[in-house]
């Protein structure tokens, strides 16, 4: 809208390509590299979790029902452009990947239930607990959320110290002080009229970001990243994540379901603590910008061409404006 224009620049990617009169240009192949990238995910994830037809049955129908129903692959992706920033003497980091988007899917199954968010519809289809019953949803994610550190250490098992730190990795960013612990606190909000900022960052950064860095660092860590290219890596997904959820919380209030293949506007009737209700829509969407443009000057620290990935956290960002 041009008269918010003023209000709410676009961000500025300052590693985009730019064209003539300094317009922006995505990188000719931001498409297609992104489509490459997910292709991998897909068939990585196809062939590191076990077939529907092992037994039981029906759970691993679920797990593969939730798991390849489609998702925009954002975790799996930041890990496969963060390893290649270190070069082609980097260690496979698609085990890893996936073992993160499992880890993703079953905070999404389980954020679904009844009992917490009550959702019916995720990734354009019914969410697990409807399409098979609740029970299954619960297994299915607890099978998925093991799956992920039985990939982690059948896949990295000639490389023991790598195995152990994305071990650690992921388990602290799924545990109960960051992702488990930004649900407990997202819940605990609910409905809440005196929730605060800081409450508010706490459960983003939580519930959200930690997995969004978690995502980078075990990029980084099979690509060999030293210690204070890890740390770019953490204050990049911080600022990522935060811009994230951010959006999350913008789209719940301003798109519709169809395009979400989520049920729009949940947050508002669950009384949610989100930044819309804290901050409203257009210091929301400031926010965004402000977080995005701050993992883009992050992101200046780290070696390699950063232009997809930059691209790719641009692209999240402009969901919202
Ligand atoms: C949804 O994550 C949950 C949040 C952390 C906001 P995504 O928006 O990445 O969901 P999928 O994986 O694309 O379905
Ligand atoms: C969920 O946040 C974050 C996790 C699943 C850990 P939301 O509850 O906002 O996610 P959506 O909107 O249902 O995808
Ligand atoms: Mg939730
Ligand atoms: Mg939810
Ligand atoms: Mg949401």
């Amino acid at each position: 809208m041009a008269s918010l224009f003023w209000v709410q620049p676009p961000v500025h990617n300052p590693f985009a390509n730019r064209g003539d009169r300094g317009k922006v240009v995505p990188p000719v192949d931001f498409a297609a590299q992104f489509k490459s990238h997910r292709a991998r995910v897909e068939q990585g994830l196809d062939q590191l979790v076990p077939p529907a037809t092992t037994r039981p049955r029906r759970l691993h129908e679920a797990m593969r029902y939730a798991l390849l129903g489609g998702g925009k692959r954002l975790r799996p992706v930041l890990t496969l452009a963060t390893v290649d920033l270190f070069g082609p003497r980097a260690t496979d980091a698609l085990p890893a990947a996936v073992a993160l988007e499992c880890v993703h899917t079953y905070s999404l199954i389980h954020d679904d239930l009844p009992c917490m968010d009550n959702d019916d519809l995720r990734r354009g289809r019914p969410t697990t607990h409807k399409q098979f019953d609740e029970a299954t949803a619960l297994l299915a994610g607890d099978a998925l959320l093991t799956l992920a550190f039985q990939l982690v250490a059948r896949h990295y098992a000639a490389r023991p110290a790598l195995a152990a730190a994305l071990t650690q990795e992921i388990a602290e960013a799924a545990g109960s002080e960051r992702l488990i612990g930004g649900q407990m606190e997202d819940l605990l909000a609910e409905k809440k009229a005196d929730a605060t900022a800081d409450e508010l960052d706490f459960i983003h950064l939580n519930k959200t970001a930690a997995m969004i860095t978690a995502a980078l660092v075990s990029g980084g860590l099979c690509g060999g990243a030293t210690d204070p290219q890890l740390a770019t890596l953490r204050n990049t997904g911080r600022h990522l994540g935060l811009a994230f959820q951010i959006v999350d919380d913008i789209l719940d209030a301003t798109a519709d379901t169809a395009t979400l293949g989520k049920t729009a506007g949940k947050d508002a009737k669950a009384g949610k603590t989100t930044y819309v209700k804290l901050h409203g829509l257009d210091a929301s969407r400031n926010f965004a910008r402000q977080h995005t443009e701050a993992a883009f000057t992050a992101l200046t620290a780290l070696p390699g061409d950063k232009a997809f990935l930059s691209a790719l956290i641009e692209s999240l960002a402009d969901r919202a404006s």
